[in-house]
């Protein structure tokens, strides 16, 4: 090798170790700046929380909320693709945000979201498939973690050699963790069940996919042990987390194909019933903020 081309070598090397360093150093203070937020959130409590932003993915996901007293009025607001809701009461505001589905969807609308609105926090909710047995439709899944089941690689394979999805692996797995201050608020306010079944609280698994296959489900669940499965709360998770805003996912399941049941809509309306009696019972703990 020549002297400029091993001279060409050593500087990437330099730059890339640079490159590197930087990144752990960002990392730190990611993680600093989200441990902040929690804390400042368990001191001052949520009721002193001024600026809640509820995410769902489709209409129905989002319709009981417009229909509230409170969101009378509220008109829709468009930005980057997304629609925005809000409603004051007082000091405290709520904003409803239609994200569309999908992670790369989630992923722009969490970013938009903070840097329009600067939540507090964070609630994405919304519908789910079950891939365990023991979860039925109707059971809600408090995402303590979230975890992306659709990051895989595989083994090199030539033409003719066919696929093998079993032999996939997880790729790049990270669970990245919800607020815990507001995985035990829900925790508190859906223990005991709800109209349509009870609470648990786990790690919800996403991806941009749909799984139907239930051998591929009972796979994913012994790859990953996900509860459940969507398509957005991992990217909202990792949005949160890299802008030091506490999140948390609570997922009702809609379909649990390994018990045969198919995907039933109108689940999400309990969701998001569940979810704003527990914002309300927690508010008049401190500041008023919503009427029903
Ligand atoms: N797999 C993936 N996403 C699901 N959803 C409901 N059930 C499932 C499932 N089994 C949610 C997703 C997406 C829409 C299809 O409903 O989050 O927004």
């Amino acid at each position: 090798m020549g002297r400029d081309a091993d001279c060409l070598v050593r500087y990437r090397i330099v730059r890339v170790n640079f490159i590197k360093v930087n990144l752990v150093k960002a990392d730190k203070v990611k993680a600093d700046k989200v441990k902040t937020n929690s804390v400042r959130l368990a001191e001052r409590g949520l009721s002193s929380m001024k600026k809640i932003l509820i995410q769902g993915a489709m209409p129905s996901e989002i319709g009981y909320y417009l229909e509230r007293d409170i969101m009378a009025g509220a008109s829709a607001v468009e930005k980057n693709g997304c629609l925005f809701y809000t409603a004051r009461d007082g000091e405290a505001e709520i904003v409803i945000e239609l994200t569309k589905m999908g992670m790369t969807n989630a992923a722009a609308a969490t970013m938009t979201a903070i840097y329009e609105y600067h939540p507090d926090f964070i609630i994405n909710q919304g519908t789910a498939g079950a891939h365990v047995r023991g979860l039925k439709r109707g059971d809600i899944v408090i995402g303590n973690k979230a975890v992306n089941v659709h990051s895989i690689k595989m083994e090199k394979r030539g033409f003719g050699e066919g696929m093998s999805p079993q032999d996939w692996s997880g790729m790049h797995t990270e669970y990245i963790e919800a607020d815990q201050e507001l995985v035990r608020m829900f925790e508190n306010a859906l223990g005991a069940g709800t109209q349509t079944g009870r609470a648990v609280t786990g790690t919800l698994g996403s991806g941009d996919l749909f799984s139907r296959e239930k051998d591929r489900i009972l796979w994913i669940h012994d790859k990953f042990g996900n509860l459940s499965e969507d398509m957005e709360s991992f990217a909202v998770y990792s949005v949160c987390r890299s802008c030091g805003v506490p999140c948390v996912a609570l997922r009702i399941i809609s379909n649990n194909e390994l018990l045969d049941e198919d995907y039933d809509e109108d689940t999400a309306v309990e969701l998001q019933r569940v979810i704003w009696n527990a914002l309300c019972n927690e508010k008049e703990k401190g500041k008023k903020i919503c009427r029903k």
